[in-house]
């Protein structure tokens, strides 16, 4: 279980999140939306570690997540995407997974291929050279390649072709479903998240003003101008 309470965060003296409490159950897949600085890829930051609370605790399966160092909290099974494309653009597809598999089963690069044919095909391909999405598919491949219990996702579909959003989020659902992984996904495609996960999360301004069902999320058109 993911369990944050009373988290406060700043960048400085500036106060970025206000009082959050959230739990999150194992296998739980989680949307979170609101609009532009609302204080989500924060949010996620805090999650991994990377972002320090000022005060209050964000703990996975029990065990202080925030005051750690990531790499303790990645080999922990929290794997992070962040938004961006984040991949080693000189190196080749196929480096790019093993060395994100480097501390996990490098063998586990074939079910990455599963998901992801595109990046078998370029396996051998400077990453630099792929296009915007299939870049971010390399990035999401090389967080499933640390087999994370708890994967965080931000903006993993941004920029994409319909098309392509929706086989990114069957392949992200796919992964997470052999292996009960808890997913926190930042998204801005809302439609097309709330048909893919459990529960919705609405953040204005460092608060998060809206936690229900993705169903419930749907119907409350009021709500639907905070993203
Ligand atoms: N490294 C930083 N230093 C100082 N302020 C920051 C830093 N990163 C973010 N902020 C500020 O914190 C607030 C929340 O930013 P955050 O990136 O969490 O928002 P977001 O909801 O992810 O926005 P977006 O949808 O644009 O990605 C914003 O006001 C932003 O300017
Ligand atoms: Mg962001």
């Amino acid at each position: 279980m993911l369990k944050i309470d009373h988290l406060n965060a700043s960048y400085g003296k500036l106060q970025i999140l206000h009082d959050i409490h959230l739990s999150i159950k194992e296998g739980e897949r989680v949307g979170i939306f609101g609009h532009n600085g609302a204080g989500k890829t924060s949010l996620l930051k805090c999650c991994v570690g990377e972002l320090k609370a000022v005060s209050g605790s964000v703990r996975w399966q029990g065990e202080l997540v925030n005051t750690s160092r990531v790499e303790l909290n990645v080999r922990r099974g929290i794997g992070f995407v962040p938004q961006g494309h984040n991949v080693f653009k000189e190196l080749s597809v196929a480096q790019n997974l093993s060395i994100a598999g480097l501390m996990h089963d490098p063998a586990h690069v074939s079910e990455v291929y599963q998901l992801f044919p595109i990046l078998k095909e370029r396996q051998d391909q400077r990453a630099g050279a792929l296009s915007g999405g299939q870049q971010q598919m390399l990035a999401l491949g090389m967080a499933m390649m640390g087999k994370p219990k708890l994967l965080l996702l931000d903006e993993p579909t941004t920029g994409l072709a319909p098309i392509i959003v929706r086989d990114m989020f069957e392949a992200i659902n796919l992964s997470s479903q052999a292996r009960g992984t808890t997913l926190l996904i930042v998204e801005q495609n809302v439609q097309v998240t709330l048909d893919h996960v459990d529960r919705a999360i609405v953040v204005k301004q460092g608060r998060v003003i809206f936690d229900d069902s993705s169903d419930q999320l749907r119907e409350q058109k009021s709500l639907w101008h905070l993203f």
